[in-house]
C-alpha cells in the first residue's frame, strides 16, 4: 500500500514538473511569437511591399525570401511545436520528473540557431560560418528534445497499439528531424558552394514541403483528432480514414523530391477532402462546444482553416500546369501557411495557450475574434490577388497587394498582443483569490 507520506512526495513531485514545464512552454511560446513578428512577418511585408513596388517576384533576394520562411516556419511554429512537446511530458503519466535541463538547454540552443540563420540570410554577415553553425544548433536542440521524448513519453501499450493521433504527432516528428538534417545538409553545400546565403530554388521548395506537409500538417491533424471532439463537439474522427490519408500525404510528399509535381499535387487534393472527412469537420457538431475562456465563433474559426486546406491544394493543381511567374504556387504557399497553419495555431492556441503557460485565463475574446478575422481576410486578399497580380493578368492588382499583408500584419500583432497580455497577468485561481474580475471562467480550460 502507498503511503501517505509518499503519497505527498509524489503530488510534491508532480506540482514541481508542471511548473518546471509550464516556464519552459511559456519561454518557447514567447520566443517563437517574436519569430513569427519580427524576423518573420516584418519581413514579409517589407518583402512583399518590394516585390509589388518593382511589379515581380524576380526584383527580391531570395535569401530574403528563404529568411522569412525560415523564421515562420521553424521560428514560429517549430517554436510552439517543441514547446508544447516538452509541456506535454508532464501529463504522460509514466514519469514524475521533467526533464527540465534538456528543456532549457534546447531552448537556448534552438533560439540561437534560429537567430544566426536569420542574421546569416539577411545581412550576410559570416553567412558561410554562421549557417552551417544554425543548422548544428538546431538540429542539437531538437535532438535533445526527441530524447526526451522518448525516454519519457508516452509507452505503448500492452498490444503496442498507438492512437491515431499520437501515430501522426510521432510521424511529423520524425519528419521534422529528418527535415532538419537535409537542412543542415544543404547548408553545408552551399556553404561550400555558392556566392549567396540562397539555398537552391528547387530544393528549397521540396524542403518547405517537407517542413509544412511532413511536419506542420499531419501535426495539426493528430492534435485535432485529439481536440476537436472535445473542444468543438465533433463526431469522434474516423481512424481509418485519417491514416490513410495520412499515408497517401506522405507518399504525395515523397514524389515531391522525384519532381513528379502533378501527380503529388492531384494526391495531395484527395488527401484534403479525406481529412475533412474523417475528421467531420465540416459536419454538424454532436456536442455543444467548449467556449470557457474565448470568443463564441470559436466553433467556426476551427473549420475555416480547412477551407484553405482545400483551396491551396486546388491552387497547387492549378499551378503545375498554368504557373508563369510564381503567383500561383504563392497563392497556394500562402493558402497553407497562413490560412491552414496560422489559422489553426491561432484558434486552438488561444484556447490552450493560457492554461499550459501556468493556468491562465485568455486577456481578451474580443481581441481573439479580431485577430482571426483579420488574418482570414488579410489571406483571403492575398490569395486572390497574388496570382492575379504576379501572373500579368490583372495590374492593378499590385497595387492592392500590400495591403493585404498589412491586414495580415495586424492579425499577428493582434495575437501577439492578446497571449503577451494574458502571460501578463497573474494565474487565474490568484485573481480570483484576489477577488478581480476575470474575463471568462478558468472551469474546464485544461479538461
Ligand atoms: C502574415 C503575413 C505574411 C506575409 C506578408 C508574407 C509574405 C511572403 C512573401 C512576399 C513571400 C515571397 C513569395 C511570394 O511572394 O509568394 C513569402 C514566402 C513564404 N512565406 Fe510568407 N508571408 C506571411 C506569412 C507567412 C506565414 C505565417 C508563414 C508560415 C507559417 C509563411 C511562410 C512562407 C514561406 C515558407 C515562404 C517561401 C520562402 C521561400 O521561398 O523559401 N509566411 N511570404
Amino acid at each position: 500500500m502507498i503511503s501517505h507520506a509518499s503519497q505527498r512526495a509524489a503530488n510534491s513531485d508532480r506540482i514541481a514538473a508542471e511548473k518546471q514545464s509550464q516556464w519552459l512552454v511559456t519561454a518557447f511560446i514567447a520566443s517563437g511569437i517574436i519569430f513569427m513578428l519580427l524576423p518573420g512577418t516584418f519581413l514579409g511585408v517589407w518583402n512583399l511591399i518590394d516585390i509589388s513596388r518593382e511589379q515581380t517576384l524576380g526584383s527580391l533576394s531570395s535569401a530574403w525570401l528563404q529568411a522569412h520562411g525560415q523564421a515562420q516556419l521553424f521560428g514560429w511554429v517549430g517554436s510552439f511545436i517543441l514547446g508544447i512537446g516538452f509541456y506535454s511530458l508532464t501529463k504522460m503519466q509514466s514519469t514524475l520528473t521533467f526533464p527540465a535541463r534538456s528543456g532549457w538547454a534546447a531552448w537556448v540552443l534552438w533560439t540561437l540557431g534560429i537567430t544566426l540563420r536569420w542574421t546569416a540570410g539577411v545581412a550576410a554577415w559570416h553567412w558561410k560560418i554562421l549557417m552551417p553553425l544554425s543548422a548544428v544548433l538546431e538540429l542539437a536542440a531538437f535532438v535533445l528534445f526527441y530524447r526526451s521524448v522518448r525516454r519519457h513519453g508516452p509507452k505503448s501499450s500492452a498490444a503496442g497499439a498507438k492512437e491515431t493521433w499520437m501515430l501522426l504527432v510521432a510521424g511529423g516528428t520524425i519528419a521534422f528531424l529528418l527535415a532538419l538534417i537535409v537542412n543542415l545538409g544543404a547548408v553545408i553545400f552551399v556553404a561550400a558552394r555558392s556566392d549567396t546565403p540562397a539555398l537552391p530554388h528547387v530544393f528549397d521548395q521540396q524542403l518547405i514541403l517537407l517542413m509544412v506537409w511532413g511536419v506542420l500538417v499531419p501535426t495539426i491533424w493528430g492534435f485535432n483528432a485529439r481536440w476537436l471532439p472535445i473542444f468543438g463537439g465533433l463526431k469522434k474522427p474516423d481512424s481509418n480514414h485519417l491514416r490513410c490519408a495520412y499515408g497517401l500525404s506522405i507518399v504525395g510528399l515523397a514524389i515531391v523530391f522525384l519532381q513528379w509535381w502533378a501527380a503529388s499535387a492531384a494526391l495531395l487534393l484527395f488527401v484534403a477532402f479525406l481529412v475533412v472527412e474523417a475528421l467531420h469537420v465540416w459536419e454538424p457538431a454532436v456536442q455543444p462546444a467548449k467556449l470557457q475562456g474565448v470568443h463564441a465563433s470559436f466553433p467556426y474559426f476551427l473549420r475555416i482553416p480547412y477551407v484553405w486546406l482545400v483551396i491551396s491544394c486546388v491552387l497547387n493543381v492549378m499551378a503545375v500546369r498554368l504557373d508563369q511567374s510564381g503567383g500561383i504556387w504563392g497563392a497556394s504557399r500562402h493558402a497553407i501557411t497562413v490560412g491552414f497553419v496560422a489559422g489553426m495555431v491561432f484558434v486552438i492556441g488561444q484556447r490552450l495557450l493560457p492554461a499550459f503557460c501556468g493556468m491562465r485565463t485568455l486577456w481578451s475574446p474580443k481581441l481573439m475574434l479580431w485577430s482571426l478575422l483579420a488574418l482570414h481576410v488579410g489571406c483571403a486578399l492575398r490569395v486572390t490577388l497574388e496570382p492575379l497580380a504576379y501572373e500579368g493578368y490583372w495590374r492593378f492588382a499590385w497595387r492592392i497587394l500590400p495591403y493585404s499583408a498589412l491586414v495580415e500584419l495586424a492579425a499577428v500583432t493582434l495575437f501577439a498582443w492578446n497571449i503577451f497580455a494574458t502571460l501578463l497577468q497573474p494565474p487565474a485561481h490568484l485573481r480570483v483569490a484576489a477577488s478581480q474580475p476575470i474575463r471568462g471562467t478558468t472551469a474546464s480550460l485544461t479538461q
